[in-house]
């Protein structure tokens, strides 16, 4: 089965929505950069420990290893996550999508294609239907295909035995899974955001793998700017390459980082246009006011799911975004940021 790729943002030069998921033009860059061993993949110690036990232990039992949930924030490794798992387990790992699954016979077929041990990687799981769902409960739980034969009275259900596999979920929406499906997960790991050395370091190993030179500096200022996310990282890295190049830096220093990304309007704290865009919008034209997140929407002309899976999580992080009961509201440090002053009933920054 075929992965279904999300629809490229063709408009903007630069988005956090087309960075942050895989643009076509972008796919073999993410498979190159990809670290294929855990010891590679960097940072998200406490996700990585967690996993080296749970591997170790099923391993030593000669078992195969509980199926495993991993969410968080689009760009932060949760498919490398996956093909690293199936990796250091030696299985095999078959790749689909949760709106790749139409029906429950979809993923009968998959799961009788399976050999035991084999890892089934199925990534936005939030977006599989309630018929394909049932039908996983007890491939999950028991190894078990339940298949309905005929319709009416007459119908009748066979049993069928699945060898043992590892169902591996991805999903920046834990909070759209079921809770029967979440409930059959054996460990769930949130992936975090990024500090900055570890971009850093994810920066510096992109760039010898494209035998770009990059120096500390320039390496320094793509990290703060890439939203605290390896994809945009390595997206930067890119960009700046090719700005590097045809201004004819030999190394990619501060300045010819600096320039590649104003040029691409990714400002100091690596807010990009549609971020100012949404506290432009809280500010001006809602007074600084808390504002509901479907009037937030319509009044940026953005998705809500944008607004809640990219911008928000990401503002909310840099304290420039605060989430009341009331809605959202821009807090004084948004307002500094933009350079203008902040009136006394602006939101305070909000810890997550
Ligand atoms: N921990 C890491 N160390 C080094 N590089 C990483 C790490 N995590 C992610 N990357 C880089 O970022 C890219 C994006 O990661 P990945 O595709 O796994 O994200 P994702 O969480 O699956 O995103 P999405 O939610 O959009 O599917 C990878 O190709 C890889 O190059
Ligand atoms: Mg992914």
């Amino acid at each position: 089965m075929i992965q279904a790729q999300k629809p490229e943002d063709l408009k903007d030069e630069f988005s956090p929505l087309d960075a942050a998921q895989n643009a076509p033009e972008d796919i073999s860059l993410d498979q190159n950069l990809r670290p294929a061993k855990l010891a590679d993949y960097v940072g998200q110690a406490a996700v990585k420990n967690n996993l080296s036990v749970v591997m170790s232990a099923a391993k030593q039992r000669g078992e195969t290893l509980e199926h495993i949930l991993l969410y968080g924030p689009p760009g932060l490794g949760k498919t490398t996550l996956a093909h690293i798992i199936a990796r250091e387990m030696g299985a095999n790992i078959k790749v689909t999508s949760g709106p790749a699954i139409e029906r429950a016979g979809d993923l009968a077929s998959l799961l009788t294609n399976l050999e035991a041990g084999d890892v089934l990687f199925i990534d936005e799981i939030h977006r599989l239907n309630k018929a394909v769902e049932e039908v996983l409960y007890p491939a999950m739980e028991d190894y078990v295909l339940d298949i309905i034969l005929g319709k009416g009275p007459g119908a009748r259900s066979i049993r069928m035995e699945l060898p043992r596999f590892t169902l591996i979920g991805a999903t920046t929406r834990i909070g759209l899974l079921s809770s029967p499906l979440r409930d059959r997960f054996g460990a769930t790991y949130r992936l975090e955001y990024y500090e900055q050395p570890e971009l850093e370091k994810i920066i510096t190993r992109s760039a010898e793998i494209l035998k770009a030179k990059i120096d500390a500096a320039a390496a320094g200022e793509l990290a703060k700017r890439s939203r605290f996310t390896p994809r945009i990282a390595n997206r930067l890295l890119k960009r700046t390459r090719d700005f590097a190049q045809v201004f004819g830096h030999d190394t990619i220093n501060l300045t010819a980082a600096q320039k590649a990304l104003d040029l691409l309007e990714v400002d100091s704290l690596g807010l990009d246009k549609n971020d100012r865009r949404i506290l432009d919008v809280l500010i001006n034209k809602f007074s600084g006011k808390a504002v509901g997140l479907n009037t937030l929407a319509a009044a940026t002309g953005e998705e809500e799911d944008t607004i809640t899976d990219i911008h928000e999580p990401f503002l909310i992080r840099l304290g420039l975004l605060a989430k009341t009961p009331k809605g959202r509201q821009a807090t004084q440090g948004a307002y500094q940021h933009l350079g203008l002053t902040p009136p006394p009933s602006a939101g305070q920054a909000s810890l997550l």
